[in-house]
């Protein structure tokens, strides 16, 4: 089954908790939170505080996707602000098996984000620590950018090991995912499809998350 985890990154802000209504009513899976420090990408967003008011505001499980620098620092208080599942960067973790490992213990579900540029190779020694593989189909930073097709050899790469080492990791695919692109990287082996302006930006969010999760596989 497909999930569709819209990215409140391009939602209406000054309408924050009717957003989410709209999205949860829609069919929505998870709610995807985009933080972002400044520093390992050239954007800033929102940190724990935001989180924790968006918490307040949504059943959903919550989709914490870190872009930051130095996550150690800052796994437990995303946990606290209400992180279902936390995501830190492989490129910004210089001791990525412990901090997986502390993400574990925390008892939230255990996530990694590949860079377009980073092989799958890199994180093939911790898999087994993982519920969920990011693979970012855009560089991370933005919302709205283009969908960058080189990227679907490595999420069958990814896909494939799971399958042959038996294990239960989920592959979510982050960036220019809309019902035209998301075809590709479900026949591919992604489960886990987040969406910013694709939701965001349309006039039906329940049209655009059936579209996502009822997409036609080609046998
Ligand atoms: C990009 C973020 C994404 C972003 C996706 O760095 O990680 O979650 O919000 O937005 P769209 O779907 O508009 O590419
Ligand atoms: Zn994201």
């Amino acid at each position: 089954m497909i999930k569709v985890a819209p990215s409140i990154l391009s939602a209406d802000f000054r309408n924050i908790e009717k957003e989410l209504k709209k999205v949860e009513s829609s069919g929505a899976d998870l709610i995807h939170l985009d933080v972002m420090d400044g520093h390992f990408v050239p954007n800033i967003t929102f940190g724990p505080m935001i989180v924790r008011d968006i918490n307040r505001s949504t059943e959903l499980p919550l989709d914490v996707h870190l872009m930051i620098e130095n996550p150690d620092s800052y796994l437990e208080v995303f946990v606290q602000a209400g992180a279902d599942y936390l995501t830190v960067s492989i490129e910004a973790c210089r001791h990525l098996h412990r901090t997986l490992s502390r993400i574990r213990e925390l008892n939230v579900k255990v996530g990694c984000a590949l860079n377009p540029a980073t092989p799958f190779e890199l994180v093939k020694p911790v898999m087994k620590k993982l519920d969920l593989l990011l693979i970012m189909t855009v560089n991370p930073g933005f919302g709205g950018q283009k969908f960058i097709p080189e990227i679907l050899p490595k999420i069958k790469e990814a896909k494939e090991f799971i399958i042959k080492n038996d294990l239960k990791t989920e592959i979510e695919v982050d960036g220019g995912i809309n019902p035209k692109t998301a075809q590709s990287v479900i026949q591919n082996g992604a489960t886990v499809l987040v969406a910013g302006d694709a939701i965001f930006k349309s006039r039906d969010y329940k049209e655009v998350i059936r579209e996502l999760k009822e997409m036609k596989l080609d046998r």
